[in-house]
């Protein structure tokens, strides 16, 4: 039976009517057309579909729709409100992405870092960072970003 929900995304209020236990990615990508997150594993091993939720990183894939309604999501389209976040920039200037495939979940991924810490040590960001696989191993490149962005 399908319910109408609530959701707080990328700061603006949206309203959809799905079954409850949909997940968040399905949502953001087939009904609201926002598919900067990626689906990859689906059983939330990558890290592909990687979001914010009240701004910590959660895999959107895991997430039934009943449990993120009234709570902030955050995606990759909303990460910067105006313009790019310093890690975008910072990934175009190391030209990170190969394939591109995982690089929302990765740029989502060091954005919570940065905002929890704004100057974190290689190991924090080897810690924050290891669970976001990428196929293409350009996980030195992701590093240098980070560091890069790092204020
Ligand atoms: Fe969600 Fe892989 S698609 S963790």
């Amino acid at each position: 039976q399908p319910v109408t929900y609530e959701l707080l995304l990328n700061g603006r209020s949206r309203q959809v009517t799905v079954e409850e236990d949909t997940p968040l990615l399905w949502v953001l990508r087939d009904l609201l057309g926002l598919t900067g997150t990626k689906f990859g594993c689906g059983m939330g091993l990558c890290g592909a579909c990687t979001v914010h939720l009240d701004g910590t990183p959660a895999r959107s894939c895991l997430l039934p729709i009943a449990a993120v309604a009234g709570r902030a999501i955050t995606t990759i389209e909303g990460l910067a409100q105006d313009g790019q976040h310093p890690l975008q920039r910072a990934w175009v200037s190391e030209g990170v992405p190969q394939c591109g495939y995982c690089q929302s979940g990765q740029i989502m991924t060091a954005a919570a870092l940065l905002a929890d810490q704004g100057q974190p040590s290689d190991a924090d960001i080897d810690s924050a960072m290891s669970g976001i696989l990428c196929r293409c191993g350009t996980y030195d490149r992701i590093r240098r970003a980070i560091r890069r962005a790092a204020v």
